[in-house]
């Protein structure tokens, strides 16, 4: 008893120690004369947006083409929804969530992605009764506590299309036909892959997973250190494991393919028919195991046409056909995909793919003097109004610096509003190009904006 009582006693200790330790690195922190981003998380600045508009324009309107009605879930759910969905074994759930329990003792999770909230919504709302398949669509921020690199965040965002309630195989190749859409759409046809294979169902892996313990086993020596734990307990992921030590073995490696049943053989050539009807082009990829446990059948990935050791896929998806029955729901067939903006935002800045600027304003308006300054506030208004882009910097007096920042726009003309202007009734308008200025009357400023806007 007296020697239960030290242990416990010396855990106590050490739990109050590591506490005061991380208080202290807090404390150290906070105390510190700048806040920084957490490591791993990103401001996304205005500069950005352009990029950011193109993804998510091009992504919904394809959900609104392929009728994908979009969800908006939230970021926090409970643990257990992702362990047992993606696996308490896969690497998210082992070391890669932020999880806490809350003040009403729940455990709970940001979300490191969206497929498992899904299911558990399907089931909650009971959109089993709805037409079949159920097509949602979502765009929105994911969490997974993974060493930060490039491409690596600990906060990304993905984009993601659902379908529930069919097994068809014309399912899974229009999801990929989707994806294939998506990133010609966006300029990266030609820089991307799409990686296929199909993992079978529950009953013939079971088989194929001996088949690899037993290859694997005797080699045991060679494999690195995580591939050696995932032998026993999830020996698929040897497959796509990136060390050169492990990749060594996979040439003689029974195949996947050569396991699976009659059915899941039959369901994959019809996807890969209908992906050949379409004129999609794929790889065959019989390593391609992805690193969530709820997958079924077809599995695929959009690689960088470069892609090379570490480097990292734009998006993935596939079959998921037992996850609504996993959490509790009637057996529903369904198959998905998402994609992470960030990496796919990378990939347009390293191509240089050229991006429509959109929202350029076309008019700046600038002012000289307390009077004008107050009106040019009331046209700004007006301007507004009639959906003219304006750029103004009250916060500015002087016209030469005001000048300066209407180049800088780029836009067609300025508006200038002095002292004299003021009084006058008029209002100069400046053509940026030329240099060529007009004195206008005050009140016919718009319409005649307007006709040099071609907006009449
Ligand atoms: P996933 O492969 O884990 O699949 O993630 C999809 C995409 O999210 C990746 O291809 C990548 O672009 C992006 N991504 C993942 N982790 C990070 C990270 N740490 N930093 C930046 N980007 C990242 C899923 O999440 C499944 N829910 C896909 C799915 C939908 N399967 C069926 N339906």
């Amino acid at each position: 008893m007296a020697k239960f009582k030290k242990v416990v006693k010396k855990k106590k200790a050490a739990v109050i120690e590591s506490t005061a330790q991380e208080d202290e690195a807090v404390k150290k922190r906070s105390s510190s004369k700048n806040f920084r981003l957490l490591k791993g998380f990103k401001d996304i600045l205005p500069t950005e947006k352009k990029y950011w508009n193109l993804v998510e324009t091009k992504a919904a309107n394809l959900a609104v083409g392929f009728d994908y009605g979009e969800i908006k879930l939230p970021v926090l759910e409970e643990t257990a929804l992702f362990s047992r969905s993606v696996g308490k074994d896969s690497d998210i759930v082992r070391k890669e969530m932020f999880t806490f329990t809350d003040q009403s003792n729940i455990n709970v999770s940001l979300r490191p992605e969206a497929t498992a909230q899904i299911a558990r919504a399907y089931i909650e709302h009971g959109m089993l009764n709805l037409s079949q398949p159920v097509k949602l669509y979502y765009f929105g921020p994911m969490f997974r506590r993974e060493k930060p690199q490039s491409g690596r965040l600990r906060q990304f965002y993905q984009f993601g299309f659902e379908s529930l309630g069919s097994e068809g195989a014309v399912v899974d190749a229009q999801l990929i036909a989707l994806a294939n859409k998506f990133f010609s759409q966006i300029g990266l046809k030609d820089a991307v892959t799409i990686q296929v294979n199909s993992i079978g169902c529950t009953e013939c892996r079971t088989e194929y997973k001996q088949e690899l313990i037993n290859y694997f086993k005797p080699k045991k020596k060679l494999l690195c250190d995580d591939c050696k734990k995932r032998l026993l307990k999830n020996p698929l992921r040897i497959l796509d494991c990136k060390e050169a030590g492990c990749q060594s073995l996979l040439a003689e490696a029974p195949q996947l393919l050569d396991w699976i049943d009659e059915d899941c053989k039959e369901h994959f050539m019809k996807v890969l028919e209908h992906l050949d009807q379409l004129e999609i082009a794929y790889n065959l990829n019989p390593y391609l195991v992805r690193g969530l446990d709820y997958y079924t059948r077809t599995v695929f990935e959009i690689w960088p046409i470069d892609k090379t050791g570490s480097q990292v896929a734009l998006g993935g998806g596939g079959r998921y056909d037992n996850l609504v029955e996993l959490l509790g729901g009637r057996p529903t067939p369904a198959a998905g995909f998402s994609a992470g903006v960030e990496r796919i935002i990378m990939l347009l800045k390293e191509k240089n793919i050229e991006i429509k600027q959109e929202n350029i304003p076309e008019v700046f308006l600038a002012q000289i003097g307390a009077q004008a300054k107050a009106k040019a506030m009331k046209l700004l208004e007006k301007l507004q109004e009639e959906d003219i882009m304006v750029a103004e910097s009250f916060a500015k007096d002087s016209l030469k610096s005001q000048l300066e920042l209407a180049n800088k726009r780029n836009v067609k003309f300025t508006l200038i509003l002095g002292q004299k202007e003021v009084l006058d009734g008029t209002i100069l308008l400046r053509e940026m190009e030329g240099g060529v200025q007009e004195v206008i009357d005050l009140e016919k400023i718009i319409p005649e904006l307007k006709k040099k806007l071609g907006r009449t």
